[in-house]
């Protein structure tokens, strides 16, 4: 029995390699070979079945297989699939440059999880300047798909133990932590059913990337250790995409749900689920002089936005010192926020620019056709009455704001406010200013 196994794993895997050494354990199995496909779980997909390619699982949280990973992804590319089977766990302890894809599968059933040598990580990563991003792996090319009911584990708790205390926005930070799933240069990504979990930094983050679409995945971070929180693990991040598409997914982390960066543009999202978080934010764009950040076009469709700080938010740098650009074409509709503090904000004066600071600098991006349509809920009342806050820049471009079907009440008591500041034009509700 043992001998028939290992026969018919040779045969598939001289088969289908041509040259080079086949990692012990591995095997690529052809897509027409049905019944050994079936017999490791990659037959009778969604997707057709492909040559399909596995690896060695870790038999340990520190049997790092990232040669084995970086060889099956190698032998899948270009048409094929690679396995990660189910109740399996795969340890990656190597940073991983993946920029060559072109046409590959990704089918995710068990576990792939990162080590969580802190020591190694901050040595070894790939870097970006915006935001002094780091990650553990690059994904770039083209035609890449990631599916299954596996988990992508960012193996964060170390992480946040050792992060405890500071702060990422401390310009005089340098503790790097390492993001769960990057692309770059990267065009049509699609990423379903997944689970994201713990991942030490941002959970997902996509540079210079094209057509990425995310679908039915549930992303999550918590700590064991209650001194010791998730920071920054925001959901979703964007650098210089165009067309970003997330439905059916739920995010419980302590950090944006959903917020599109710089050069973002052609924004779907459909029935978001967002608990814990800081909302689902267009920006913050605008933050670094002389450079122009445009978010546009984007369409945002039942959200369901609990226990959090911020629901739906529009957010553009003011003051000395900092860029210029757009937030134009933003659709909010049918968005339920519960118990969250600030329900409904549009901040033109953001980083906290006060009223006459703002006046002197306003921001120099603009705000305009933004719908917010269908909004209802409930506050935290930590903001006493107030549920919506619309401050713009005096003097700035804010227009054709507009509000519909509004029904956010506070359990700080009634009638509920709304705050508008700067606002050119009618935004369809009655108002107050802050002042
Ligand atoms: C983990 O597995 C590797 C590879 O089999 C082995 O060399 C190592 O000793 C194991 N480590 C522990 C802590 O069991
Ligand atoms: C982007 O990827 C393409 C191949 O898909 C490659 O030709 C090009 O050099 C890459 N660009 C950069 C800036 O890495
Ligand atoms: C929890 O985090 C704190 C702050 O970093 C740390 O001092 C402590 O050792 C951690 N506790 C455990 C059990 O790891
Ligand atoms: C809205 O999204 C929720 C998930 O958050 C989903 O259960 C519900 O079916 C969606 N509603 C519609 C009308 O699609
Ligand atoms: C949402 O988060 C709260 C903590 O704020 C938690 O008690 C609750 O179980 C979460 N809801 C779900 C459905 O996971
Ligand atoms: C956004 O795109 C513009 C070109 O339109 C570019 O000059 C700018 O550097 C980009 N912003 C960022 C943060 O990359
Ligand atoms: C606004 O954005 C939507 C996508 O959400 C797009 O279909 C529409 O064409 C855009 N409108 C304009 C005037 O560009
Ligand atoms: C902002 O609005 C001003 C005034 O309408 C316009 O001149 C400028 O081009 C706009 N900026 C951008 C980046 O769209
Ligand atoms: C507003 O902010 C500016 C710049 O930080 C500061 O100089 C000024 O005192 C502040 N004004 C008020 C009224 O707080
Ligand atoms: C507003 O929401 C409350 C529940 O939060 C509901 O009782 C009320 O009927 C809603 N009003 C409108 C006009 O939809
Ligand atoms: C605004 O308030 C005025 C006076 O109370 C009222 O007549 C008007 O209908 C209100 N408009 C809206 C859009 O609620």
């Amino acid at each position: 029995m043992k001998f028939l196994t290992l026969g018919a794993l040779l045969i598939g895997a001289v088969t289908a390699v041509s040259t080079g050494r086949v990692p012990h354990g591995a095997q690529i199995i052809p897509a027409n070979d049905k019944s050994s496909l079936r017999n490791i779980g990659a037959h009778g997909q969604k997707y057709p079945d492909r040559r399909t390619v596995t690896i060695r699982p870790s038999k340990n949280d520190t049997d790092d297989i990232s040669d084995d990973f970086l060889w099956g992804i190698k032998h899948a590319n270009h048409g094929g699939r690679l396995l990660l089977k189910k109740g399996k766990t795969y340890v990656i302890g190597k940073k991983l440059d993946l920029s060559f894809l072109n046409n590959v599968e990704v089918q995710l059933e068990g576990e792939i999880k990162f080590t969580d040598d802190i020591k190694y990580w901050q040595a070894n990563n790939f870097y970006y300047s915006f935001q002094k991003s780091i990650t553990f792996w690059v994904w770039g090319g083209k035609d890449i798909k990631i599916f299954g009911h596996g988990t992508l584990n960012g193996n964060g708790q170390a992480w946040y133990n050792a992060f405890a205390g500071r702060e990422i926005l401390d310009s005089s930070n340098t503790f790097y932590r390492p993001i769960l799933f990057l692309t770059d240069n990267a065009t049509r990504v699609s990423v379903e059913g997944i689970t994201q979990l713990n991942s030490p930094c941002w959970t997902n983050f996509f540079v210079r990337t094209n057509d990425v679409s995310f679908d039915n995945v549930f992303i999550n971070a918590f700590s064991t250790n209650a001194s010791a929180l998730p920071k920054n693990t925001d959901g979703f991040d964007s650098l210089n995409v165009n067309g970003l598409s997330v439905t059916n997914t739920r995010v419980d982390i302590g950090d944006d749900c959903f917020s599109p960066k710089p050069n973002t543009s052609n924004i779907f999202v459909q029935n978001l689920w967002c608990n814990n978080t800081h909302g689902v934010s267009m920006g913050s764009i605008g933050q670094y002089s002389g450079v122009q950040d445009i978010i546009e076009h984007a369409y945002i469709e039942n959200v369901t936005l609990l226990n959090g700080q911020n629901g739906a938010r529009l957010k553009a740098w003011a003051g000395q010192n900092v860029g210029y650009g757009r937030i134009n074409n933003i659709t909010y509709r049918n968005i339920h926020i519960e118990n969250t503090d600030k329900p409904l904000v549009l901040d033109q004066c953001y980083f906290n620019i006060n009223a006459t600071e703002c006046a002197a600098h306003p921001s120099a991006v603009n705000i305009t056709n933004i719908v917010f349509d269908n909004i209802y809920g409930t506050s935290s009342g930590k903001n006493g009455k107030e549920v919506v806050d619309l401050t713009c820049s005096p003097n700035a471009v804010c227009s054709n704001i507009h509000l519909s079907k509004i029904n956010l009440t506070s359990p700080a008591g009634s009638p509920p406010v709304i705050i508008c500041d700067g606002i050119q034009g009618d935004i369809g509700v009655n108002c107050t200013s802050s002042t």
